[in-house]
């Protein structure tokens, strides 16, 4: 399984704090806000990984992230020229891809739940082995600002509608997409729609016709939050910072997840840790790498 983190778009409705840096850079409390998308493909155990950003904001990305060693993950940059849609991140990453499952995830999307690792691996093997794609519903209380599941009368998922003025349900579709191989061969098929965008939402209802879309609704448990306006990028950063300190422990620290799943050796955290010796960042993941019983 491949990823691709979609990380481009012009942040307009974030001016000023977007006119010199990118969106998914700005700080979501204390870590930049890519750090989040990231850690959720490494939850997912998916280590190569391709990210798909504005041809300004690339070089940043790259600065920032370099290959992906520190975090145990295999990264690659592609330039996205113009924000003609999310399902052209399958024809800029066709190569990249290969042919294999896939999954992406936008770069201003956060997601946290206990079980959360456990759902996203269950997806990956729904699209590997069971030629399946997924994508994760979330209860909202705006849906007409998203693409939203329609149900038939039975309960099942019958189409998704994006940005209706008038939504049959509740159940946004997040920013997490989960297909089997041949995404890209699917996303040639689409056209730009109305507002001149490849839409991802019309390449989720070609699996949905087909009856190869797995909708995952998250419950009561999850959070999911995407921060593209001031005020939800504000709310973002509170959320973080009150489970945090409530629970002592980061939530999506690429650095943790890597020693967690086996990527990286302790010498790499330490490392990691050192450089950053000033910040609590740096500090918390000194604690992790001596392990919990000495903090
Ligand atoms: O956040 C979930 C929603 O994301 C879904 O419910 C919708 O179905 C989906 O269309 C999308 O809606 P948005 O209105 O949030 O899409 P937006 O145009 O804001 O793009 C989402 C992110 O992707 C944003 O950070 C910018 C980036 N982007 C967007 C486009 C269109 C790109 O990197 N390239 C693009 O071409």
């Amino acid at each position: 399984m491949k990823g691709i983190i979609l990380a481009g778009g012009s942040g307009t409705r974030l001016y000023p704090l977007t006119l010199v840096t990118s969106k998914q850079l700005l700080p979501v409390y204390d870590k930049p806000m890519i750090y989040y998308p990231l850690s959720v493909l490494m939850m997912a155990g998916i280590r190569d990984i391709l990210l798909v950003s504005t041809p300004e904001d690339t070089p940043r990305f790259r600065e920032l992230l370099k290959d992906g060693e520190r975090f145990g993950v295999h990264l690659s940059y592609v330039v996205q020229e113009r924000p003609d849609g999310l399902a052209q991140a399958f024809l800029l990453g066709e190569s990249f891809l290969g042919g294999e499952a896939s999954c992406m995830v936008l770069g201003d999307n956060l997601f946290h739940g206990d079980g959360l690792t456990s759902l996203l691996r269950k997806a990956l093997l729904r699209a590997e082995k069971d030629n399946q794609a997924t994508v994760f519903g979330y209860s909202v209380k705006d849906p007409e600002r998203f693409g939203v599941v329609e149900f038939d009368s039975e309960g099942r998922p019958e189409r998704i509608v994006e940005k209706s003025p008038h939504p049959q349900s509740n159940v946004a579709v997040t920013g997490l997409y989960f297909y089997p191989a041949g995404v890209s061969r699917r996303a040639r098929s689409l056209r730009p729609s109305a507002r001149g965008e490849l839409e991802i939402t019309d390449l989720n209802n070609l699996y949905l016709q087909d009856g190869r879309m797995h909708v995952q609704v998250f419950g009561r448990g999850f959070s999911w939050l995407d921060t593209g306006t001031m005020d939800s990028l504000f709310d973002a950063s509170n959320f973080v910072k009150a489970v945090e300190d409530h629970q002592d422990r980061m939530i999506c620290c690429p650095e943790e997840i890597a020693f967690q799943n086996g990527w990286i050796e302790k010498e790499v955290l330490l490392a990691s840790g050192k450089a950053m010796e000033k910040s609590d960042y740096g500090r918390y993941l000194l604690k992790v790498a001596k392990g919990r019983d000495e903090r």
